[in-house]
């Protein structure tokens, strides 16, 4: 499938200017879709004009090809997803030749999500994709948070001394910058923020997705094949909310690529108040396969309603509420002349 041609620059539409940055890259606006939920864009060319993100993440790439988990590996909760795919994926070799020159392409920021079930094979992978250097690949998405796999991933998402490790070794394998994915299970999210920043991540990505069971009740066996997968979408938004605005606040200089339950214009400003530069939709291209640029048209017009002339503005600009006065009791004689 080819793309369709890519429209002219679009001028501030109401005042607002959604352009924004993320490190080194200047974004159209902070509107990406995020890994996992966007396979590899082109299935999604008949419902939007995918010319029109500001980026995409592929799914996770690993050296060789995966099959991923057995089914069934997705259930819908009360307020998001639960899923574990296992990280099936086309593999490094299939992705350069097969899938990249249509994002290529595309004129977008490509991110490829990357990873490998142990450090040689992060690094291994890293070298491969290396490839796409200057071919369309614009960063490098170093997936160290996935809670689906028994080995690699998350074992390199908690410790902050291996994840400076490891992202070391692959910032040097590579002249593509990195973005690591942290994991919202890592005790100290800033301090693995900090630990992949000293190491020469160009940025971090979060959150991924927690942690979570489903039961049916009539069989008595959970929903997935695995048993646990990853919630995501609606329910986790305060998790990530508030996971990006402590480390937003540890490491200011740190470009966050925000995700977790952005179904809206009004979640995308949530997150960017937080301290996100840019974000990632991700289970809301499930019910909405088209939703990510009509979330970025709520977030312009939710923009100009608040006066909000530019994204750089708001990043990171919530301030607590301001003390409440300590209560008191009425006077006496105020209460007796009542
Ligand atoms: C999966 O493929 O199991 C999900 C990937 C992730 O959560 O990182």
């Amino acid at each position: 499938m080819t793309a369709a041609p890519r429209p002219a620059a679009s001028l501030p539409l109401g005042g607002v200017d959604l352009s924004c940055r993320f490190g080194p890259l200047t974004l159209p606006h902070p509107v990406m879709t995020a890994s996992g939920c966007f396979a590899y864009g082109q299935k999604f060319a008949p419902f939007m004009d995918l010319r029109q993100l500001a980026g995409l993440s592929t799914k996770g790439i690993s050296p060789r090809p995966r099959p991923g988990n057995p089914l069934p590996r997705i259930c819908e909760t009360a307020a998001g997803m639960l899923n574990s795919i296992g990280l099936e994926n086309v593999g490094a070799e299939a992705f350069l030749s097969e899938k990249l020159p249509f994002l290529a392409d595309l004129g977008v920021s490509v991110w490829v999500n990357f990873f490998g079930e142990d450090a040689d094979e992060y690094v291994q992978c890293a070298r491969m994709l290396d490839a796409g250097h200057q071919r369309g690949i614009d960063v490098l998405e170093m997936n160290i948070s996935c809670p689906n796999i028994k080995k690699g991933g998350i074992e390199f998402g908690t410790v902050p001394e291996v994840a400076h490790a490891l992202t070391k070794r692959c910032v040097e394998a590579t002249r593509i910058p990195i973005v690591v994915k942290l994991s919202p299970n890592a005790a100290d999210l800033p301090a693995m923020a900090q630990a992949v920043a000293d190491a020469g991540a160009m940025g971090v990505s979060l959150i991924n997705t927690i942690t979570g069971m489903a039961i049916d009740v009539r069989t008595r066996r959970p929903r997935l094949a695995t048993t646990y997968g990853g919630l995501s979408g609606a329910a986790i938004k305060p998790i990530a909310l508030r996971m990006i605005h402590q480390v937003h606040r540890a490491v200011p200089e740190l470009p966050i690529c925000g995700m977790g339950g952005v179904g809206s214009g009004e979640d995308a400003l949530e997150l960017l108040m937080a301290g996100a530069s840019c974000v990632q939709v991700g289970t809301a291209n499930f019910a909405r396969p088209g939703g990510a640029l009509e979330i970025r048209d709520e977030l312009r017009a939710l923009m100009a309603e608040l006066g909000i002339a530019r994204v750089a503005e708001v990043i990171g600009c919530v301030e607590p509420l301001p003390p409440e006065p300590a209560w008191a009791p009425a006077p006496p004689d105020a209460e007796a002349s009542r």
